[in-house]
């Protein structure tokens, strides 16, 4: 994975890493490769929510103030996670996967609409360090998963 540094690129990847995956998903016909997809597809959820909660809102909060817009985040983040952990515990459920994706790509696309342009203006705001923090958080996590 090529280095990434600018925390907002950083993040849309790993967006467009978990559209690809539901669109293979969709794809998939046999149980055992669906199981696969969608447990990755939990994993990369479960690793990005939580390096967006620990890391990006709370410095995008310090810099622009805005409590609103990550408390809204933080609402569709803790929707998604108890769908990700109902799938966790099913065997093959295509309905909740359809429901996840729906509630992924309307988040993601608060967050490349709203979230991130205001980061971008923001002052204040290392995107280059903050990738960092990112990359590293990610690569903990990714190590225990
Ligand atoms: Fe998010
Ligand atoms: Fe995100």
């Amino acid at each position: 994975m090529p280095a990434n540094d600018d925390a907002i690129d950083l993040l849309d990847d790993d967006h467009k890493q978990v559209e690809r995956l539901f669109q293979q998903y969709k794809a998939a016909h046999d149980a055992s490769r669906k199981r696969m997809l969608a447990a990755q597809i939990c994993q990369e959820l479960t690793v990005h929510t939580r390096i967006e909660e620990e890391v990006f809102y709370p410095a995008f909060r310090q810099a622009t103030g805005d409590q609103q817009i990550v408390e809204h985040s933080t609402h569709e983040h803790r929707e998604a996670m108890d769908l990700v952990h109902r799938i966790e515990q099913a065997q093959v459920d295509d309905k909740l996967m359809l429901e996840l994706e729906d509630a992924v790509l309307h988040h993601v696309n608060d967050e490349r609409e709203k979230m991130f342009p205001e980061a971008r203006k923001a002052k204040g705001l290392d995107l280059a360090a903050l990738a960092q923090q990112l990359q590293r958080r990610k690569s903990e996590l990714m190590a225990h998963a």
